[in-house]
């Protein structure tokens, strides 16, 4: 079956007129777009990966970089990719994809249901022969997409697998900024974070957070909403989370974005990642049988 036609059949399962539709999007990828009286956004079966969020009346309120790759085997860069099941590179293999497996592959659609002025979106992914290469586990795993004023999102993992397992989990959101120099990270005074651009060391975070460099911080044991104030654009964005005990705060600055070829030079002053996760130390254990659900919440208020 051709791609076009699986979109076609996609949409006519799937599709809500007037509310919701499965297209073409970038690189041929089959993509939902949703647009309901209070939002409009975009998700991606690629990775189960939301693209755009946009309330009504507001500007889009995440990054995505004109230079990102849009084909199987390769993360877009910006939205907000699902890192699964370890963060950045796999402890014990140097050659496994960063971020996990799930961000460069093709998901399922699973519903779109309309609910008031909201629309959720779900698609999933599930282990089969290629996972193994990779991670012995059986598992299948949801991400549930609500574009309404908010964007909830929600990941649902089972483990349907006869054994416990273990994993690190993160929904690495990138978000539009309009000067990141300008922009300051309330809600982490007073905690630990591990410093990976200094040698993963241990160190307390005070005050506000400030972007003056290369920043690449696991904040720990924190369960608190962070919010950006963001001057220039006059905005303050508001990313509330549940059972989520670490954030990531993340923005490559000038050097690590021209490495970067998938970034251009300059989107590095345009973009935060506030990443709603359980990783390092927070990883999450579950029984054979079991699940487990993390949430994070994006609201956009003037500043
Ligand atoms: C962040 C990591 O979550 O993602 C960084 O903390 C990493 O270390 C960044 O550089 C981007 O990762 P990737 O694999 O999408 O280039």
């Amino acid at each position: 079956m051709g791609a076009a036609v699986a979109i076609v059949d996609l949409d006519r399962q799937f599709g809500i007129p007037g509310i919701a539709s499965v297209v073409e999007g970038n690189g041929g990828l089959p993509k939902v777009r949703v647009t309901s009286s209070q939002a409009s956004g975009e998700m991606y079966l690629h990775g189960g990966h939301v693209t755009s969020w946009k309330p009504t009346g507001a500007d889009e309120v995440l990054f995505v970089s004109s230079r990102s790759r849009w084909e199987d085997g390769h993360a877009i860069r910006g939205g907000v990719p699902v890192c699964f099941p370890w963060f950045g590179n796999k402890r014990d293999d140097p050659k496994a994809p960063a971020h996990g497996f799930v961000r460069t592959k093709a998901w399922q659609l699973a519903s779109i249901v309309q609910a008031g002025d909201t629309v959720t979106v779900s698609m999933f992914t599930e282990s089969g022969q290629n996972t193994k290469t990779w991670w012995p586990a059986d598992f299948r795993l949801v991400h549930r997409a609500t574009f309404g004023s908010d964007l909830s999102l929600e990941l649902v993992l089972t483990n349907t697998g006869t054994t416990a397992l273990r994993f690190e989990e993160a929904l690495h959101a990138y978000l539009r900024m309009g000067q990141i120099e300008k922009v300051r990270v309330r809600g982490l005074d007073g905690v630990h974070y591990l410093d990976k651009t200094d040698q993963n060391r241990d160190k307390t975070q005070q005050g506000k957070v400030v972007i003056t460099s290369e920043t690449d911080r696991i904040y720990l044991n924190t369960s608190d909403a962070v919010e950006i104030e963001d001057p220039v654009s006059h905005r303050r964005t508001l990313v509330a989370k549940e059972n989520s005990c670490t954030t990531v705060v993340w923005n490559p600055w000038v050097q690590k974005a021209r490495s970067m070829s998938d970034l251009a030079d300059d989107d590095w002053r345009q973009m935060i990642c506030i990443e709603t996760s359980n990783v390092a130390d927070f990883a999450v254990n579950i029984e054979r049988g079991g699940r487990h659900s993390m949430k994070a919440t994006v609201r956009v208020a003037g500043f």
